[in-house]
């Protein structure tokens, strides 16, 4: 038996080990069953999965990826408050304490700011993934929508999170992204003045950003990720080629697995006929989803590290309100837009993201033939895959342009010629 085994099973068949897991360490399908049942932090996984869910090449782990990320956020930004006051005296002076002061202040620093960056990529590539798979497609509609508002929650969690080091970069780049904000028709001055507790960044600007930053919008999206979760179960697990056509209609008979109380002796044998999967098609959740949740986490966590260990979060001289660099930026993600802004306020910074949000919101009720379910770009789908991807490509160009080829006055520049920033 494999070393690892040996001792797992060593701990959890003791007496300390099964008052703590009460089944010890499963062998059979029904203890397997048994376990994944009994465990206030495994019930969350069905006692069976279907074997196309595991493989990598089908998710790439993306959905997990965005929920590790999350993890290590929290857990580094509990930390982190307790080096950190939210107020202009104070804010700049605690960064470089955690810089020179703070025992592996720098590391705790540097793994927030690049999981936060993480995971913007990671849940924008699993919006993609879902997209291209179809599997936004019945019954898993509102699941996608949620998906949207956890997208966007992440965009302004790092929004939030980018202001409070204050120094240029965040003073700058959250007047930019405010600014952007502002040119809504109606409200936007309004949201502008809510969000900055004012007419300019200051004071009150970073106290809200913080309240928001650190409480509302971490519970805001902790409740999200739990119904995300929640729905993948009751829709049935994930979606899938082989999955029957009328999946919806068998959610709402109660004949689907995930939807109805079973026995441990029907989980621990697999489907009920009436679904028609082949139980053969079926495995354990323990151990074969829940080892490779863990390796996964290893993997994320390794990645943050030694990006981490590497690359420092960049700190630029305390904000100074008098003083904009020439050009001031918004956060990366967020420059895309406002390369649109340079263009027209009004068509870039308000029509164009409110009609993107609307179609993806709207998405699955106008798309909503079962074509293509499961399957990486199926060639069913050609016109609903080109539009998509005509989507990313553009945000992905503007957003490339925005970062590199835009220099003072927003003129344009080649990256690899010599740039002058111009400070007033
Ligand atoms: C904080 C952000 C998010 C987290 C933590 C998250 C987490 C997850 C996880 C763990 C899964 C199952 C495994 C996987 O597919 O990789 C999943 C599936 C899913 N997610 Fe997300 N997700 C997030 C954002 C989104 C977004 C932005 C969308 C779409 C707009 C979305 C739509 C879906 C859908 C429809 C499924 C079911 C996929 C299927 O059945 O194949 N999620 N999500």
């Amino acid at each position: 038996m494999n070393p690892f085994f040996a001792i797992w099973k060593k701990l959890a068949g003791s007496r300390v080990g099964r008052s703590i897991f009460r089944v010890g360490l499963p062998e059979s399908s029904l203890g397997r069953a048994q376990a994944m049942v009994s465990s206030f932090l495994l019930h969350v996984h069905p006692a069976k999965v279907h074997r196309h869910s595991l493989k990598f090449s089908y998710t790439f782990g993306l959905g997990l990826i965005s929920i590790y990320l999350f993890l290590i956020l929290f857990v580094t930004g509990v930390l982190l408050m307790f080096f950190y006051v939210p107020s202009t005296d104070r804010a700049y002076s605690d960064m470089k304490d955690l810089e020179f002061v703070v025992s592996t202040g720098v590391l705790l620093r540097n793994m927030h700011r690049w999981a936060a960056h993480l995971m913007v990529l990671a849940v924008f590539l699993h919006m993609c993934r879902v997209f291209y798979t179809a599997a936004y497609k019945p019954p898993r509609e509102f699941n996608w929508i949620v998906g949207v508002c956890l997208f966007v929650l992440t965009l302004v969690l790092s929004f939030t999170g980018y202001l409070l080091p204050w120094d240029q970069l965040a003073f700058w780049a959250i007047t930019v992204g405010t600014n952007i904000a502002g040119y809504a028709p109606v409200i936007g001055e309004k949201i502008k003045f809510v969000l900055l507790g004012g007419n300019t960044v200051g004071d009150s600007a970073l106290l809200r950003f913080y309240v928001l930053h650190v409480i509302v919008l971490p519970g805001a999206a902790l409740f999200l990720i739990a119904i995300h979760i929640w729905r993948i179960r009751k829709d049935g697990g994930l979606s899938r080629p082989d999955e029957p056509d009328n999946v919806l209609q068998q959610i709402e008979t109660g004949s689907m697995p995930t939807n109805k109380s079973y026995g441990l002796m029907e989980l621990a044998k697999g489907t009920s006929p009436a679904v028609g999967i082949n139980p053969e098609d079926q495995v354990s959740a323990w151990p074969h989803l829940i080892f490779r949740e863990i390796l996964l986490f290893m993997a994320t966590l390794a990645v943050v590290l030694f990006i981490s260990l590497i690359w420092n979060a960049p700190l630029e001289e305390l904000a100074n309100a008098v003083h904009p660099p020439n050009p001031a930026k918004a956060p990366w993600y967020f420059l895309g837009l406002q390369e649109l802004v340079a263009f027209s306020a009004f068509w870039g910074g308000v029509v164009v993201p409110a009609l993107l949000l609307v179609a993806l919101i709207t998405l699955p009720y106008l798309d909503f033939k079962r074509r293509g379910v499961g399957v990486w770009f199926s060639r069913e789908r050609k016109v609903a895959i080109t539009i998509f991807t005509i989507c990313v490509v553009a945000a992905v160009i503007l957003t490339v342009i925005g970062t590199y080829f835009r220099g003072p006055n927003w003129d344009w520049v080649w990256p690899w010629k010599e740039q002058i920033v111009i400070t007033h």
